[in-house]
């Protein structure tokens, strides 16, 4: 979708279709009251009727009205506006595009930038909107015919603000937010393909297709023959139990000045976790194609920070493998060797994840990076401490902590932190290894945290536990392209292109 700013008159602005929000008990908000005046009481008037009387959901569409350029003008219910915050516009704005979609108007322009929600200021207020409106036109049609795809489906978006002196902030916001769900976009795209096309090979592929669109981004995949060579005994046991061969993807993106050192995102990329000999039961196994959504949030980011060009240095690295049962797999109670040395006793194959994870983390320390931040399916038990709303946050490290956190509220992506204390390493005591790979019943998603901090004392560190926020489940079963949007806020700060 393509998106533009326009400030100025409305009344004459030619739109196929002007959307204006109604409060509840039908009151106009900012730019609806103005083109009620225009129409001389002519909305006002059909509101009366009662069709519509302002709730979050409600939309009425009306034609022909006098004293407007726009050929309709959508009406769409905006709630008590008090309550109008960042997630219930949000909401409002998807209403709107949902009905645009059943429409043949193929463009609109969005007025609702005033009043601005209750917790947002006109950049993340329009940033939103534009995240909102292209998440909602998403369609997965890669593998099915696409039989509910809209007629006439909504190319062009125009965000109408007020005053002129508004239009700075305003353009930023909606370039920032197009790269921005271009990154999530690609991210559910990933997410949503099945572990029979989206293989390591198929990650790699379309991280070298990445580099050939992308002059500033260099793109190196190892394959398990050099992996072998650098010793990376966890990651190469998890993919011998399988046919598809391991891919370790590495992008370099290169923004910043030479001497800066590199923000660096390593992503879980398990493109099908069956659990392996620990096999998972059948229930929603299908799900596991999922297992690559920190490798797909990495992707989607990569794109974000190469179509605004960003001002700094990003490495992104993405283990790439399955997890299956076969003869050769990994069998509970084997012994490997990591890169970094530590031997590690393998007593659930089914934690695969940081299996991967922990060579990708050692093989990080050669770009001396500025911090590490990884991004895992990794546990189920994430889900039951946290649920589907924020991702598990862990790090040692207390400033970066904030930093995560505020750019997780900033984006509207958020993550929530948990422990990372010492007091629960013992739990990954192994009598014939340095380290076990699970830590029993108790505090699963910490002691996979505690598992990976072993592998990251040489760089700052924090790590994002996806499991709960990657795909939604159920009928409307799709990935998110969750945490782009926060990975992406980070860099915008860490740029200095936001303050
Ligand atoms: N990919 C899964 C985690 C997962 C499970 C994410 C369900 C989302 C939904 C991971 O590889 C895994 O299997 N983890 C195990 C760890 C356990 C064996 C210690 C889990 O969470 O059950
Ligand atoms: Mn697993
Ligand atoms: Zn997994």
């Amino acid at each position: 979708m393509e998106f533009k700013v326009k400030t100025g008159d409305l009344t004459t602005h030619k739109t196929p279709c002007l959307v204006l929000g109604v409060f509840d008990r039908r009151k106009l908000a900012g730019a609806a009251e103005a083109a009620d005046r225009a129409s001389g009481g002519q909305i006002s008037a059909l509101l009366k009727k009662g069709d519509l009387d302002g709730e979050i959901g409600q939309t009425l569409m009306l034609y022909d009205v006098p004293g407007l350029a726009a050929e309709r003008v959508l009406l769409v219910g905006c709630g008590k506006k008090k309550e109008l915050t960042r997630a219930n516009a949000r909401k409002v704005v998807a209403c709107a595009i949902g009905l645009l979609q059943l429409t043949h108007c193929g463009d609109a322009t969005l007025a609702l930038s005033e009043p601005l929600p209750t917790d947002a200021d006109l950049y993340a207020a329009l940033r939103d909107s534009v995240l909102a409106a292209q998440d909602k036109v998403y369609r997965y049609s890669q593998t099915k015919e696409d039989k509910k795809a809209p007629k006439t489906p909504l190319k062009r978006l125009t965000l109408w603000v007020g005053g002129k002196q508004e239009t700075g902030a305003a353009e930023q916001a909606v370039r920032h937010g197009h790269a921005m769900a271009n990154g999530v976009a690609l991210a559910k795209e990933l997410g949503n393909l099945p572990g029979n096309i989206c293989t390591p090979s198929y990650l790699a592929d379309k991280a070298q297709q990445l580099g050939k669109d992308f002059k500033a981004l260099k793109v190196e995949v190892l394959n398990e023959d050099k992996m072998a060579e650098l010793g990376m005994g966890a990651l190469l046991s998890v993919s011998r139990g399988s046919r598809e061969p391991a891919k370790l993807i590495i992008m370099h993106y290169k923004g910043g000045k030479s001497d800066t050192k590199p923000v660096v995102l390593v992503g879980k990329g398990l493109t099908f976790d069956a659990g392996g000999i620990s096999l998972k039961s059948a229930a929603e196994m299908d799900e596991m194609k999922y297992d690559m959504c920190g490798g797909a949030s990495v992707f989607g980011t990569v794109l974000a920070a190469c179509e605004l060009g960003l001002p700094i240095n990003l490495i992104a690295v993405v283990p790439s493998s399955e997890n299956l049962p076969d003869g050769a797999a990994n069998k509970p109670g084997d012994i490997v060797t990591s890169m970094s040395g530590q031997t590690i006793e393998i007593l659930n194959t089914d934690a695969e994840g940081r299996l991967i994870l922990c060579d990708a983390l050692t093989y990080c320390e050669r770009f001396d990076p500025a911090v590490v931040i990884d991004m895992a399916t990794l546990t189920g038990a994430c889900v039951v401490a946290l649920g589907k709303h924020p991702a598990g946050l862990f790090t040692p490290d207390d400033r970066l902590a904030e930093e995560i956190l505020k750019a997780g509220d900033a984006a509207a992506d958020r993550a929530w932190r948990l422990p990372l204390w010492d007091d629960y390493q013992p739990q990954l005591d192994s009598n014939f290894a340095d380290i076990a790979n699970i830590g029993g019943r108790e505090a699963g998603a910490v002691t996979a945290a505690c598992f990976l901090s072993r592998f990251t004392k040489k760089y700052r560190w924090a790590h994002l536990d996806i499991a709960g926020i990657a795909w939604v489940g159920g009928k409307e079963k799709g990935g998110t392209g969750r945490p782009v949007a926060l990975l992406t806020q980070i860099l915008l700060e860490r740029s200095g292109v936001l303050k």
